[in-house]
């Protein structure tokens, strides 16, 4: 397929932040868009445009029953100047699961990771270079059919936009405080857990939102059925250090397969740290933390990359992880993984996809 291109004129462009250091997460896009359409039982009408808000009916079905997927990826400014994506077909692959979960059409993925480069090609130079900081791409898709009757959209726009980005968590890499959440739920067996659905964040805002309200910069989502095992912490999977081991909870279906979980485990066994996938209870986490086996716990997503856990907080107790900071092999793992997506170590491993 063909994608038709309609591009702004120069001078119409925006101007590209000022300021790398302040760009936070999410709040700025580049000046064109990807979108392609679905109707008549096929993907068509690929097309780059100028961004710019849609035109949806009031009955489009993703507004009522939530019928949209997405992905997060990045791409980064290596230092010979050229655009490098961190493992772009996983999220692609990831993308055609979530779609077919959520009875979405299944997208060609060899298309959309060259569609993924045109667009780069396009608004590459949007990908700023301070450190910690790249060009988020989030794919969508929606369901567009106006319908009311509750079944899948026959219509659906897939988009995908680009913003340039800083550290997730205004705190950057420093130890985030985590509230351990033990009545709501994230995920249940059979549900959205696995999958990036948008109606997987949405169930996770309450309890966030109250947990925010008491100081915490995010949650720790234990099983649904007991509340019992350890699954997620925000929208990150999640690794404890236990006795020099790394333990991270199995993907049993209610836990996103992150890219850069599984990357990390890639790098931690070639550093020859042993990685345990496993399910992890509370109670075990709180005797090695008692017992002083525990010494670090952190976060891995694509936004975030990892994100040291420097205090848990459970049933009223606050527990502070080692001494609070930024253990060794969370660190150890942190700078080979940035290493490689900023290009400041070599790729060994086939991860980086060059936008040529
Ligand atoms: C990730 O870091 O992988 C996420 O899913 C976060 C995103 C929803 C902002």
């Amino acid at each position: 397929m063909d994608i038709q291109k309609k591009l702004l004129p120069k001078s119409h462009r925006k101007e590209h932040p000022r300021d790398e250091s302040k760009l936070g997460f999410g709040d700025i896009y580049t000046d064109h868009i990807f979108k392609m359409d679905y109707y008549d039982g096929k993907w068509q009408n690929p097309r780059i445009e100028p961004f710019s808000p849609f035109q949806l009916s009031p009955a489009a079905m993703v507004l009522h029953y939530s019928q949209t997927i997405f992905e997060g990826l990045k791409c980064y400014r290596h230092p010979d100047g050229r655009l490098a994506m961190f493992r772009p077909s996983e999220n692609l692959k990831r993308f055609n699961q979530s779609a077919q979960r959520m009875a979405i059409p299944l997208t060609d993925p060899v298309f959309l990771l060259d569609a993924l480069k045109e667009l780069l090609r396009i608004e590459g130079d949007w990908t700023p270079t301070h450190p910690g900081s790249s060009l988020y791409i989030r794919p969508t898709i929606i369901a567009t059919e106006p319908h009311l009757g509750v079944r899948p959209s026959r219509e659906y726009l897939l988009f995908i936009l680009l913003a340039p980005v800083g550290p997730y968590y205004p705190e950057g890499f420093a130890p985030v405080k985590i509230y351990v959440e033990s009545f709501y739920s994230r995920s249940a067996p059979g549900g959205l857990g696995a999958i990036k659905a948008g109606a997987s964040y949405a169930t996770s805002l309450l309890a966030t939102d109250n947990a925010a309200k008491k100081g915490f910069t995010q949650l720790l989502w234990l099983d649904a059925c007991h509340h019992r095992y350890v699954e997620e912490v925000g929208s990150m999977n999640i690794c404890f250090v236990i006795e020099n081991k790394i333990v991270t909870s199995n993907l049993t279906g209610t836990v996103l397969p992150g890219i850069t979980r599984s990357s990390l485990i890639t790098v931690a066994k070639d550093l020859g740290i042993e990685v345990q996938e496993r399910p992890l209870e509370i109670g075990e986490v709180l005797e090695a933390r008692s017992s002083g086996k525990l010494t670090e716990v952190f976060g891995t997503g694509t936004a975030a990359v990892i994100s040291p856990v420097g205090l848990l907080s459970y049933n009223d107790e606050d527990l502070v992880i080692g001494d609070g900071g930024v253990g060794p092999i969370t660190q150890k793992l942190y700078d080979e993984l940035v290493g490689v997506q900023y290009g400041h170590k070599p790729d060994t491993r086939g991860w980086i996809e060059f936008v040529d």
